[in-house]
């Protein structure tokens, strides 16, 4: 393999610079051309690609966001999208490609594949740490601490204002930075898709809490939750309570953001060199990621299809611990 491309695609995440540094040093290293491919699957099709060089990603190490810039791309869902794709790597003569990025990414690295048969090795970049195949994403663990550290600030004013603060994280469809968030805030209930928690619960346990002199409270709301955004889940909440002081904190875009903590820097470096030097000893169509402390790679399909589920004992910490 003499040629490579990498690419970062869906939403960005804090570590992605880490990943992409890893990823053209290592290939740099091994002598292998690598080309930054911009935008995602819409820069591929539009040939928006470029030689990167070892110092092309210098100081980037630190940063948030992605200096490849990301798209969620509706052409290459197209067969003639991914054709136009295939058509300019070929150009190039780009013999493999890094895909940084979630479920989206792969699903369409895993088509493209099946049609191409081009080589992919995929880096899992996601926030939301949904990805069957690793324990942990990049950038999730700077969205979680970044979370921690807004939830630590409003949990100042629900003190000193008797309230009851609903806040709403991110997470798609899963309770992954929610669980961490009750855990490490403070929060007295969670609510994450994964589990029913239903308004009910939360009434009842305002209300012992409050014939326990509790005075505030901090309700943390997954996104993909049945009872709806924070927003809803507050509202019918204060149907049954009317007399609740309650706000609405939606913490959104603020979590993928920021500079990676250290955490997320190793990961991305870790599964940077691990997807050249998988696409290197002829591995293809696989994610690199972390179970146990080990270097592992999983099949796209895998990945896409298979749950990551969530520890049910975490939901049982929060209950035990806002006693
Ligand atoms: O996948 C990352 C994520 O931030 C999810 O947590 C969230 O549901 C979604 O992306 C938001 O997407 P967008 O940035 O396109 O609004």
């Amino acid at each position: 393999m003499k040629k490579i491309g990498v690419f970062t695609s869906g939403g960005d995440a804090p570590g992605m610079n880490a990943c992409i540094r890893a990823i053209v040093r290592t290939a740099v290293y091994h002598g292998i051309e690598v080309y930054g491919i911009r935008r995602g699957y819409n820069g591929m099709i539009k040939g928006e690609i470029s030689k990167l060089e070892s110092y092309s990603v210098s100081n980037i190490i630190q940063k948030g966001g992605t200096i490849l810039r990301s798209a969620r791309s509706k052409d290459f869902m197209t067969k003639e999208g991914r054709k136009t794709a295939y058509e300019q790597l070929q150009k190039l003569g780009i013999e493999g490609l890094v895909a940084i990025g979630g479920d989206g990414t792969f699903t369409g690295a895993n088509i493209f594949f099946e049609e191409y048969g081009l080589p992919t090795i995929g880096a899992p970049g996601t926030i939301d740490n949904d990805l069957y195949g690793t324990d942990y994403t990049i950038g999730y663990d700077t969205a979680v601490n970044t979370a921690l550290d807004a939830i630590d600030k409003i949990r100042d004013t629900a003190d000193s204002h008797d309230r009851v603060f609903f806040i709403e994280v991110m997470g798609r469809d899963s309770g992954y930075i929610a669980i961490p968030c009750a855990i490490g805030g403070g929060a007295e209930i969670v609510m994450i898709p994964e589990t029913d928690t239903s308004i009910d619960y939360v009434v009842d346990t305002l209300r012992t809490g409050w014939s326990r002199s509790k005075t505030s409270f901090i309700v943390i709301v997954a996104e993909g939750d049945a009872e709806g955004s924070a927003t809803d889940v507050a509202s019918k909440v204060q149907e049954a309570l009317p007399h609740m002081d309650a706000r609405v904190t939606i913490l959104g875009h603020v979590q993928r953001g920021g500079s990676p903590t250290a955490a997320d820097r190793m990961l991305a470096s870790q599964l940077g060199i691990a997807c050249v030097e998988g696409l290197i000893s002829g591995r293809q169509n696989e994610m690199a990621g972390i179970i146990d402390g080990k270097l592992t790679y999983t099949p796209f399909i895998d990945t896409i299809t298979k749950d990551k589920p969530i520890n049910p004992e975490f939901i049982n910490m929060v209950n035990i611990l806002s006693v």
